[in-house]
């Protein structure tokens, strides 16, 4: 049992298996992928997602232990252990569009299993999945008319982006879900088990049936989305108020039974999955006949979409009601710092509301402009992307800071706040600069959850 294959080579399993590689020499790992442009990208010196310390693990143990294929039918036919980290956007068509998950890759992937594998696997579902989906994996792979045995585990991924390396090498928990009622079962939950066991403390190794572990990864980010609108949610009081948010939430996050973590307030959660799990949990307590527990969750994404408008309303009331023709900086577009990654962004539906009320952007982000584009595609207006920040900022009338990347700190600010139109604005949706050195400096401060600091 030491040859692993992933399919999917993704943000979930591109890491994931660079990691198992390095931790467990004694395994082959081969990741492959249909996107013939990504498996060239992790094969070359460049490669296709950005993720802190990445490059050194996969430099480290690539075509020694590590290798990525478009070949899928052989990784498929020479693997025991095969990890399915294929993507599983929400639907966009169809029942349950907007919510449910759509499941043609994960389907096709179970076919493509049955196709080419000649003896029996052990199958471990990484993507994010709506529970009970292992069982229709099942039932795919159990199709198969030459007897074949298939047990399948759910192994749900916490990893954060920007954090992943950190995350996969000293993970909280390894989640391991699976049917343990007969023996096949419990040797394929030990198999996996082994593997990680190569790392990380067995004490940190839990162990559910099949239907709790895939329910657990819904939960676990539809409590931290949970956290993020709820602080955003008192942002918008503290706003009208004397409080600040971030006082509110030092002194809230204390208190040992909520924790400090996971209260900064901005302008909104993004990223592939917090969304996507939200809605899916949705339509899953619908389809169970729960609308009021659909409901609950469902408001965590809408004050999300909220605190986004709330803070291109705040723009346009503190510029005169007007941002027309006016240049705006676009301090990062990523969705969180130190990743690439734009998915789900909140700057997208900030630049989007920018460019309808006919603002002219100047985009600055160190990771994510190939992806800003790539999102903008389709949207009229005068855009400008910016390798250098101090480019974006000249000649703008306000500065929008959406993602919280640190080098951002660093910025010379007299000499963009010289080159900017007056009167100058920041417009801090993370929080992320010193508002008191801003506004001595002359800029007017609009943090978010936190008095603004004008000269007017
Ligand atoms: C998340 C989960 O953390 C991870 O366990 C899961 O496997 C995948 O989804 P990720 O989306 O990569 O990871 O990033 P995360 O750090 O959770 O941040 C999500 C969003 O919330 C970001 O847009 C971030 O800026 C925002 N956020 C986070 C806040 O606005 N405030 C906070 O206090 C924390
Ligand atoms: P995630 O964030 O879940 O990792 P990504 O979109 O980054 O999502 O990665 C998913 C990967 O799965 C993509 O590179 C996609 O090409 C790949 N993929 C999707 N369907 C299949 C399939 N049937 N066979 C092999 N790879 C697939």
């Amino acid at each position: 049992m030491n040859r692993i294959a992933c399919i999917g080579a993704g943000y979930v399993g591109g890491p994931t298996m660079a990691v198992i590689a390095d931790r467990c020499p004694q395994y082959t790992v081969t990741v492959v992928d249909v996107n013939a442009d990504r498996i060239a990208a992790w094969n070359s010196d460049r490669l296709p997602i950005y993720e802190p310390g990445l490059e050194e693990v996969v430099f480290r143990r690539r075509n020694r232990n590590l290798f990525y294929s478009t070949d899928i039918p052989a990784a498929v036919r020479d693997a025991d252990v095969i990890f399915v980290s294929v993507n599983t956007p929400t639907k966009t068509f169809g029942a349950g569009a907007g919510q449910a998950a759509d499941l043609q890759y994960i389907e096709k992937t179970a076919r493509s299993i049955i196709e080419y594998a000649d003896s029996d696997k052990i199958i471990v579902e990484k993507s994010t999945l709506p529970v009970r989906t292992a069982q229709a994996m099942s039932r795919i792979l159990h199709s198969n008319t030459r007897g074949l045995k298939f047990q399948i585990i759910s192994n749900p991924e916490f990893l954060a982006e920007g954090t992943a390396i950190a995350d996969l090498q000293n993970p909280d928990r390894v989640l391991i879900g699976g049917m343990d009622d007969t023996p096949a079962g419990q040797a394929a939950i030990e198999t996996v088990i082994a593997i990680y066991a190569n790392w990380v403390p067995r004490d940190r190794i839990i162990t559910t049936n099949l239907w709790s572990s895939e329910l657990t990864k819904l939960v676990s980010n539809a409590l931290l989305a949970q956290r993020v609108s709820s602080v955003n949610s008192i942002s918008a009081l503290c706003e009208k108020t004397e409080a600040d948010i971030d006082e509110v939430t030092r002194a809230a996050g204390r208190d040992s039974r909520i924790g400090a973590k996971f209260l900064k307030a901005g302008i909104g959660f993004g990223g592939s999955c917090f969304k996507k799990d939200i809605l899916n949990l949705a339509y899953l307590c619908g389809y169970y006949g729960l609308p009021e527990v659909a409901e609950y969750w469902t408001q965590v994404v809408r004050i999300n979409d909220y605190q986004a408008r709330r803070f291109v309303g705040n723009m346009l009331s503190a510029m005169f009601n007007t941002v027309a023709g006016k240049r705006i900086a676009i301090f990062g577009f990523a969705f969180k710092a130190d990743t690439g990654d734009t998915r789900e962004s909140p700057a997208i539906a900030v630049c989007r509301q920018l460019l309808e009320e006919r603002a002219e952007l100047a985009i600055h982000d160190p990771r994510a402009l190939g992806n800003a584009r790539l999102d903008l595609e389709s949207e009229t207006g005068v855009i400008d992307y910016c390798e250098d920040p101090y480019a974006a900022a000249a000649s703008a009338h306000a500065i929008a800071v959406l993602t919280d990347w640190m080098s951002f700190r660093e910025l010379d600010y007299r000499r963009i706040f010289e080159s900017m139109q007056k009167p100058a604005f920041i417009f801090d949706g993370r929080n992320l600069l010193d508002s008191a050195e801003m506004y001595e400096i002359g800029f007017n401060v609009y943090p978010i959850g936190r008095k603004a600091l004008t000269h007017f």
